[in-house]
């Protein structure tokens, strides 16, 4: 950089902007928003013109992304990981996902690996990244509350992931390219804690397992995906912002337990 900042000097000014609460980026020089505004007003009032073919022309097709997908390279490096910890090594060397960059620490998992009961929930938030474990900020507190209500723990019962290891800038919705790179690796994760079943929290990581959207729909009913039962829940998160639907969580966890039961 010709401004005599290093890469390493501009990261860490950027941290401790962050630190102090800082989440938004303001230009030096001032912006006319009202300007700005109207021309978008009037670039979205514009008849768009197609431009004419030229004669004898053919359509040029969309261009591909070049390079190998990112997904079957995802799938090849989470195949050959054949432990969790050697899955942790490939998640940690997997260079296609953007979210990498911008995160602190990559956040692989909490509690026990042997449990019958993995937790996935969607991304690590700013505590999460900080302390590298999945679900240790206020939506993780809440969750430890929910968990202990029906005798389950992370110290002694639970295992918990996320279907993104990194976090997203300033806690952003994962894009859908993102969550198709992860989830081979979280797919392979299941495989190998192999737990009894499945608790899956929230709209992203129900998107990754099962395909869809809609927990309010999907909420409170078992269905199946990685080969095991899976209980779709609110995300605690969604909860602290709406604790009017904690009864509904109470209900799926009732559910969760009697479920434990009955596998034995
Ligand atoms: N929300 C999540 O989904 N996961 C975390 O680890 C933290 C918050």
């Amino acid at each position: 950089m010709d401004s005599g900042m290093d890469w390493h000097w501009a990261r860490a000014a950027l941290d401790w902007q962050v630190e102090l609460g800082i989440d938004e980026a303001i230009g030096e020089t001032p912006v006319d928003r009202f300007a700005h505004e109207a021309a978008e007003q009037a670039a979205r009032a514009a008849p768009v013109a197609a431009p004419e073919p030229k004669a004898g022309a053919t359509a040029t097709p969309m261009a591909e992304p070049e390079g190998p997908d990112p997904v079957d390279l995802a799938r090849e490096a989470a195949r050959g990981a054949g432990s969790l910890e050697g899955l942790r090594e490939a998640m940690a060397g997997f260079e296609h996902c953007e979210l990498k960059r911008g995160a602190r620490n990559l956040v692989f998992c909490d509690g026990v690996p042997e449990a019958r009961v993995m937790i996935i929930g969607e991304a690590p938030g700013r505590e999460e990244d900080r302390q590298g474990k999945p679900f240790v900020g206020r939506a993780g507190q809440l969750l430890d509350r929910m968990l202990g209500a029906i005798g389950l723990s992370r110290a002694e019962s639970v295992y918990i992931t996320n279907v993104l290891p990194w976090r997203p800038p300033q806690n952003r919705d994962p894009r859908p390219d993102e969550i198709a790179m992860m989830t081979p690796f979280l797919t392979r994760h299941i495989e190998l804690a192999d737990p009894d079943l499945l608790v899956i929290m929230g709209n992203i990581s129900c998107d990754a397992l099962l395909g869809k959207r809609g927990i309010t729909r999907l909420r409170g009913k078992w269905t199946e995906a990685a080969g095991r039962p899976v209980m779709p829940m609110f995300h605690p998160a969604y909860l602290l912002r709406q604790p009017g639907m904690k009864r509904h969580a109470w209900a799926d966890l009732l559910e969760l337990q009697a479920k434990l039961k009955a596998l034995g």
